[in-house]
Formats: structure tokens, C-alpha cells, sequence
């Protein structure tokens, strides 16, 4: 398997309650190596552009509300099979379906607060990627 990028938030509910270290150690431990990193607060019109794809659903408004409530941090992350590594650790969207041992499960206050973004594919991964790092801010 190849060594490939994802991209991660780590959202505004973890760097609210000082969990950014907690949750990158836990990334970390998972195989997955932090290769750029930012600690950002997101303007809404990246938090709508980065969402884009769920404007018609009904929870976007509240979305983005809460992405912009706080600061965030956004990484690239790096591992063999990267995508699929980090949703593992990530665990599932609502932290009462996500596995013990999960982020989500181990920080996530609610299906909106949930503590971690990841990328669903590979595709995706670079999209995010380019949406919030230049290539020379990347450092593997
Ligand atoms: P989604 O892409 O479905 O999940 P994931 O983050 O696991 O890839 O949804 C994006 C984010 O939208 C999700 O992390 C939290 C928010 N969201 C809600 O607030 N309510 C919802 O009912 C859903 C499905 C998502």
C-alpha cells in the first residue's frame, strides 16, 4: 500500500477544551504523520466553500456557525492509505455510533461538535488539501 496524504480539522468543541495535542497524539499513534499543520479561525466563507457540498442540507447554516466559532487547526496528514487510516481513528459522524477507542468517541460532544474532520477519499483529500495549504507549506 502506498504512502498517501489526507487532510484533518481539528475543530472548534477540541481546541475549546485544549484537546489539539490529545487528538494529534491519538492521529499519531494511528499511524499517521503530521506533515503541515495551522492553527487558523475559519472565515465563513471558507467554512461554506469547504462545505459546499452539504449546502442544501438542513443542518449547514448551524454548520457553519459552529466552524467558525472558534479556532480550528487543519493538517495534512500522512501514512500508508492515509483516507482510510484517519476515518478509522476518526470513528463514525455521531459519536454514539463511533467504536470505543475512536476520537469521536473518546472527544465528540454531539454530531455536529464532533471534534475531527477527515477526508472521505482520495480525491477529496487533495481538493481540501489545496483549499488550505500552498505545496511549499507542506513538509513531509
Ligand atoms: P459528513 O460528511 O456526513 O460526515 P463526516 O464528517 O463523518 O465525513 O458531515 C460533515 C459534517 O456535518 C459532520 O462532521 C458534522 C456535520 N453534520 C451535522 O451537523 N449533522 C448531521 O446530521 C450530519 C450528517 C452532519
Amino acid at each position: 500500500m502506498a504512502v498517501t496524504r489526507t487532510f484533518s480539522i481539528i475543530k472548534p468543541d477540541a481546541t475549546r477544551r485544549n484537546l489539539t495535542g490529545a487528538v494529534t497524539k491519538m492521529l499519531e499513534d494511528a499511524g499517521l504523520r503530521v506533515v503541515a499543520s495551522k492553527r487558523i479561525r475559519m472565515t465563513r466563507e471558507q467554512a461554506e466553500g469547504f462545505y459546499a457540498v452539504h449546502k442544501e442540507r438542513p443542518f449547514f447554516g448551524e454548520l457553519v456557525e459552529f466552524m467558525t466559532s472558534g479556532p480550528v487547526v487543519v493538517q495534512v496528514l500522512e501514512g500508508v492509505d492515509a483516507v482510510k487510516r484517519n476515518r478509522d481513528v476518526m470513528g463514525a459522524t455521531n459519536p454514539a455510533d463511533a467504536a470505543e477507542g475512536t476520537i469521536r468517541k473518546t472527544f465528540a460532544e454531539s454530531i455536529e461538535a464532533n471534534s475531527v474532520h477527515g477526508s472521505d477519499s482520495d480525491e477529496n483529500a487533495k481538493i481540501e488539501i489545496d483549499f488550505f495549504f500552498d505545496e511549499d507549506e507542506i513538509v513531509g
